[in-house]
């Protein structure tokens, strides 16, 4: 089963797709992940994204089509793939619609998370990730455990960098200008489905039980 999942940031992106990569065994492949792993291995790719991530602006879309290209091929993705945060822009969705063409393969789960201004700040203010393992956490709504250790590889709980407050702002603007034409982009292909993403977790779960069956 292959899922694209559109929205905002903080709306719940990586939460939720950590829940279906779970339950569907299918890899988890967020594009922000993989840029913050090359800037953190200090590779090409990272030297070159590094600027653009930290200040909250996307990254060209050239390296970003190039990086789950590669990423796409790799035997764990065969059966099926969830990609948060991919496309990003209308070159991406054609550069992905062109790779899936050329490989016979379907989409079959188009996921717009809807979420207000209000909740994505609340969100991105309380948010913590591990530094290990990449496990999401809110220091409210989804506390771990232990307070600053993951629940479960014990690593250490940390802030993004592009969590602060003037960075929001930015990758807010970001999205409505760059990615919510998508919206309509998947809309006229009728391939969107609407998740109200401001519900808490439990909330969403027969909600995307009914989405995705
Ligand atoms: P990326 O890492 O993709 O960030 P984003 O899209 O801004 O999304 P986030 O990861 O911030 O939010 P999310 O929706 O996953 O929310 P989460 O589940 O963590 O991209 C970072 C940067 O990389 C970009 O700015 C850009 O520079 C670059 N980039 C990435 N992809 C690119 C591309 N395709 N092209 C060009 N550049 C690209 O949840 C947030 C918080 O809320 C957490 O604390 C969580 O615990 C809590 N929470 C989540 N859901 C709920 C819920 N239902 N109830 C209660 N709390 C919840």
């Amino acid at each position: 089963m292959r899922f694209i999942f559109i929205g905002p940031p903080g709306a719940g992106k990586g939460t939720v797709a950590k829940i279906l990569s779970r339950r569907f065994s299918i890899p988890h492949i967020s594009t922000g992940d993989l840029l913050r792993a090359h800037i953190q291995q200090k590779s090409e790719l990272g030297r070159q994204a590094a600027a653009f991530v930290d200040q909250g602006k996307l990254v060209p879309d050239a390296l970003v089509i190039e990086m789950v290209r590669t990423r796409l091929k790799e035997p764990d993705a065969s059966q099926g793939y969830i990609l948060d945060g991919f496309p990003r822009t209308v070159e991406q969705a054609e550069a992905l619609g062109k790779i899936l063409r050329d490989e016979g393969m379907v989409v079959e789960h188009i996921l717009n998370f809807d979420a207000s201004n209000a909740k994505i700040i609340e969100r991105l203010s309380g948010r913590r990730i591990c530094s290990k393992c990449g496990e999401i956490y809110h220091v409210r709504n989804i506390p771990p455990k232990k307070e600053g250790l993951c629940d479960r590889c014990g690593g250490e709980l940390i802030q993004r960098k592009d969590d602060s407050e003037d960075t929001v702002r930015r990758r807010l603007e970001v999205y409505r200008r760059e990615t919510a034409p998508l919206i309509d982009y998947y809309n006229r292909m009728r391939l969107l489905k609407d998740l109200p993403a401001d519900l808490e977790v439990a909330e969403l779960n027969p909600i995307l039980d009914q989405l995705v069956k």
